[in-house]
């Protein structure tokens, strides 16, 4: 176990019976960080998390937390991590103060600090108008966000995310957003699980990919983009095009995919080898001038099709 690591998972395999939901995994989050887990539906974000958090068993490999293993009876360092869990978990007959007070109570015993704490996730939240509701009362952007305070109210140094932004409304989710922000700020680690690739891009300094269970990518953003062999696309208007500089252009090897048609050229390159600049370089040498030039740099969701030939987004 690497000390400068706040969480290492070591070969983990986790089976359904004949189904591989975690297919020897391995990844490590370092402190302080966000760090994003990104798949599309059943690539086994969710299990992964369970099976860090020991709340499932697996069937191979090794989690450690905090610098020990992590085991089923490890309270003391379950004591410090908080879990806001995907499908909603707050008690019905319970209104929004009592049930951020009831998963708080969990771990914080002290009447006086408690009350605090509860108070600060009230009002970290956004919920202070409705601390007398009933789970049933609130909508399903405010019931994220009262899941959003169980999870958090003892200010846990490790904090899962299970997709906490599905299903609300961009207001709520700019709220969920700023305030995971925040509670870096204030010291928290947090693995932050989600589909929506601008979630992570924005957010999270480090992520993986994955699908059916394993990790294809790990990295930040930046660096996933640039160490694909993905490009970024590169559309010119230009008139009178020679053909010798069409040539030149199909004769370079970080150039793809190249057509010239209607005054159009566009072609892909990879945006470290082959730049804008070289193109415009090259047009000024030949006295060609472009009407217009635009480049698009690739996403997330394109390396992910690259690697897999499927989409990342999805409806859900
Ligand atoms: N309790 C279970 N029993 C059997 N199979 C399961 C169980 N839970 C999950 N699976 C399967 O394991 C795989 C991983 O599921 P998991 O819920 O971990 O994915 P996920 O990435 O969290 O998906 P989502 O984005 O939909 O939340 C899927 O094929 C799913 O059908
Ligand atoms: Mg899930």
């Amino acid at each position: 176990m690497n000390k400068n690591f706040e969480i290492e998972v070591v070969d983990l395999v986790k089976k359904y019976k004949e189904l591989v939901a975690v297919d020897h995994l391995n990844l490590s989050v370092y402190e302080n960080e966000i760090f994003g887990l990104l798949g599309p539906n059943g690539s086994g974000k969710s299990t992964l998390i369970n099976c860090i958090l020991a709340l499932l068993r697996y069937d191979q490999g090794k989690v450690y937390i905090f610098g020990e293993e992590m085991t089923a009876t490890s309270f003391k360092i379950k004591q410090k991590i908080g879990y806001v869990p995907q499908d909603i978990a707050v008690y019905e007959e319970l209104t929004v103060q009592e049930n951020i007070d009831y998963f708080c109570g969990l771990y914080i015993f002290d009447k006086h600090q408690r009350k605090q704490h509860v108070d600060e996730a009230i009002d970290f939240t956004g919920l202070d108008k409705f601390r007398k509701f009933v789970p049933s009362k609130l909508s399903g952007g405010l019931l994220r966000r009262l899941n959003l305070a169980c999870g958090i109210a003892h200010k846990p140094k490790l904090i899962f995310l299970d997709e906490p932004t599905v299903a609300v409304d961009p207001q709520s989710r700019n709220r969920i957003l700023e305030g995971i922000e925040d509670l870096r700020k204030q010291g928290s680690t947090i693995v932050y699980t989600t589909h929506y690739m601008e979630e992570v891009e924005m957010l999270c300094d480090r992520l993986v990919i994955l699908d059916q269970g394993q990790v294809l990518v790990t990295g930040s953003s930046e660096e996933i983009i640039s160490n694909s062999s993905l490009a970024q696309s590169i559309d010119v208007v230009i008139f009178d095009l020679t053909d010798s500089v069409l040539n030149i252009l199909e004769q370079e090897p970080e150039i793809s995919h190249l057509t010239y048609q209607d005054a159009k050229l566009s072609f892909k390159t990879n945006s470290n080898r082959y730049t804008l600049l070289d193109l415009l370089n090259l047009l000024e040498e030949h006295n060609l001038k472009p009407v217009s030039v635009s480049s698009e740099k690739p996403t997330l969701n394109d390396v992910f099709l690259e690697i897999t030939g499927k989409e990342l987004k999805d409806n859900v």
